[in-house]
């Protein structure tokens, strides 16, 4: 599959080509060597090679570059070879505005773009709240001293709550759906299990469909279904775009907030000092958002875009048509172009704030005032309920198996700080 690639992809100064750790471990290491090759390294991500890009600078010129596409089959040669045996492929495959480019991104961004405006998201927040009460309630329940996962009762049913009322998901697909999307995130499964669940996750997907077509309710799914059934212009999606736009809305919109919850919750438990600048008034909990996803951008690496013609790097290096590139957002947000030499520090008066961990340019996440509400909701309540939250003591806290997600497997606390029974 990759020998021409593995030519055309040649690193210019001899270096062997950096294999990107699928379990997510190796992921600071990466992010070192990545500094150290240049603006753009060639990597392995799961057997298919591309140009890994971490250069923060860079990066916002290419996302925005109109001869970066991030449309598989129509710019990327490789694309028929890849597919069929690459663990990853639902993430060049599906079609809806995370793989389109142009013209096409923008019809099919457009539809759904008002749902997720700042407006409609401010209005959310009642809701927010209130779920996020009812959760801090259950964890409360706990008594005193037992080892609660933070992860999974809290930043995990928060977002699924979240987007299951947006899309008037019925309950008892919440979970099936979680099964699923944790397993487009990982990057440990063999091409067959990748399949296998990809197959099952549209099946689940046509299920809901058929069921909002039948009985259409005030939803994000009915509304996209009433577009798909009414609109004579042409505009519409078609039903392959309908299902993959859901596809799209509910991954995107579990796993990621999932991960920005985990690690702020985290890093402020590892670092007492600037839980305390918050508590005192100094930081806000805005700050720490922001620079919880700078830290530890949710989506570490994000597969693929696509050079629609050569594009020439500063340095000599050309990215050929073609090829593919990998965003490395992770990386990108601990780059010292950018933030000197201590972006693994976690500063939440840091005066450079800005980051790339929604993405940039015509594909920034269309989620990420809701991201972002949901996270500042969480965080702040969880702080005031919990004051003496500490983590479980002797825990290590593992990454989960991806080179995509960037989170933990498990969050295991103490609420109240006393010692675990
Ligand atoms: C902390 C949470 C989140 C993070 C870190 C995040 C990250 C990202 C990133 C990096 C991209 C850009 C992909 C690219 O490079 O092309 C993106 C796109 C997207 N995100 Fe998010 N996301 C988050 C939450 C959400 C939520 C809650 C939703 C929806 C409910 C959402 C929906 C989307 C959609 C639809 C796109 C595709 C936009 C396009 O291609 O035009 N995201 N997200």
């Amino acid at each position: 599959m990759d020998d021409q690639m593995d030519d055309q992809l040649a690193q210019p100064q001899g270096c062997p080509r950096l294999v990107l750790d699928p379990t997510g471990r190796g992921r600071d290491a990466e992010s070192a060597e990545l500094f150290a090759r240049g603006p753009a390294t060639p990597v392995d991500i799961l057997g298919v090679q591309a140009w890994a890009v971490a250069d923060p600078e860079l990066l916002e010129e290419l996302t925005r570059d109109p001869r970066v596409s991030k449309d598989g089959p129509q710019h990327w040669p490789a694309f028929d070879e890849v597919v069929p045996n690459w663990p990853l492929a639902l993430w060049v495959t599906s079609r809806n505005m995370f793989t389109a480019h142009g013209a096409e991104h923008r019809r099919l961004r457009r539809l759904v773009g008002s749902a997720f405006s700042t407006r409609q998201v401010t209005a959310l927040g009642e809701r927010i709240e209130e779920l996020t009460a009812a959760l801090l309630d259950r964890i409360a329940a706990n008594e005193p001293g037992t080892a609660v996962d933070l992860r999974e009762h809290l930043a995990y049913p928060l977002p699924i709550q979240v987007i299951g009322h947006l899309l008037g998901l019925p309950d008892e697909l919440r979970n099936r759906f979680r099964h699923h999307v944790d397993r487009v995130f990982s990057t440990v499964l063999s091409p067959e299990e990748a399949a296998a669940n990809a197959a099952a996750f549209y099946a689940m997907l046509d299920e809901l469909i058929a069921a909002k077509r039948e009985q259409p309710k005030d939803d994000m799914t009915s509304l996209l279904i009433a577009a798909r059934d009414t609109e004579t212009d042409g505009s519409a999606l078609t039903e392959e775009e309908l299902r993959d736009t859901l596809l799209l809305i509910i991954s995107a919109g579990y796993e990621t907030t999932v991960n920005l919850i985990d690690n702020a919750i985290a890093l402020l438990l590892t670092h007492p000092e600037q839980l305390a600048l918050v508590k005192t008034g100094k930081a806000s909990w805005d700050d720490v958002v922001e620079e919880a996803l700078r830290r530890d951008a949710p989506v570490a690496h994000l597969p693929l875009r696509y050079a629609v013609q050569d594009i020439e790097l500063p340095g000599g290096v050309t990215i050929r048509q073609g090829e593919a590139i990998l965003a490395s957002y992770a990386a990108a947000g601990r780059h010292p172009v950018r933030y000197g030499q201590d972006g693994h520090v976690f500063d939440v008066t840091r005066p450079v704030k800005d980051h790339l961990a929604f993405g940039h340019g015509p594909h920034f996440c269309l989620g990420a005032p809701l991201a972002r509400l949901e996270a500042r909701t969480a965080l702040r309540a969880l702080f005031e309920r919990f004051p003496h939250l500490a983590l479980l003591p002797g825990t290590e806290l593992e990454p989960v198996d991806s080179l995509i997600s960037n989170g933990h497997r498990t969050l295991p606390v103490l609420l109240d700080g006393h010692t675990a029974r």
